[in-house]
């Protein structure tokens, strides 16, 4: 990461296993450039606080708010997001199971939840029940009441046991 002559620094990051380099204003948020730079519209943006984990990401393997990180922070590391974990099959087990559960209503918190839930799955497969709660109590979902949602990563881990 070099400074610019202005508030721009040029930065290289892997985005879901592709090297990307850009010229990032300094202060521009993860989730904003994810979003807006590169089109990955699938992270949602709520309250812009680091409170309700619609923005949530991976960054080198541990989850992260995108709001609260810099975009220039991430240079030199790895970005996944819920598009480059859709080929992944913890992913599609989550959703099968997010669908059969009625995990979802209006969606906006899906994305960051699934990958809170990818998480557990792949860190966490031992995880309980509360466990599973505490795991995702940093994800507000506005609709559900967040059982269906905790039942529906619950079977995930039970079948990946059996
Ligand atoms: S938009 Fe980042 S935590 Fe709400
Ligand atoms: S499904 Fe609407 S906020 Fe969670």
């Amino acid at each position: 990461m070099s400074a610019g002559p202005d508030r721009f620094v040029d930065t290289t990051l892997v985005v879901n296993g592709a090297s990307v380099t850009r010229r990032i204003e300094a202060r521009q948020h993860l989730i904003d450039f994810l979003r807006e730079e590169l089109g990955l519209t699938g992270s949602h943006v709520g309250c812009e606080h680091g409170v309700c984990g619609a923005c949530t990401v991976r960054v080198d393997g541990r989850i992260v708010r995108g709001c609260l990180m810099l975009a220039a922070q991430a240079g030199g590391r790895r970005v996944d997001t819920i598009e480059g974990l859709s080929d992944s099959g913890e992913l599609a087990q989550l959703q099968a199971a997010f669908h059969q559960h009625n995990a979802l209503q209006c969606g906006f918190c899906t994305p960051g939840m699934l990958v809170a839930a990818h998480d557990i799955v792949v860190n966490h497969p031992d995880a309980t029940r509360e466990q599973i709660r505490e795991h995702l109590s940093g994800n507000y979902c506005r609709c559900t009441g967040y059982q269906a949602i905790v039942d529906a990563v619950e079977s995930v881990l039970a079948a990946r046991r059996t």
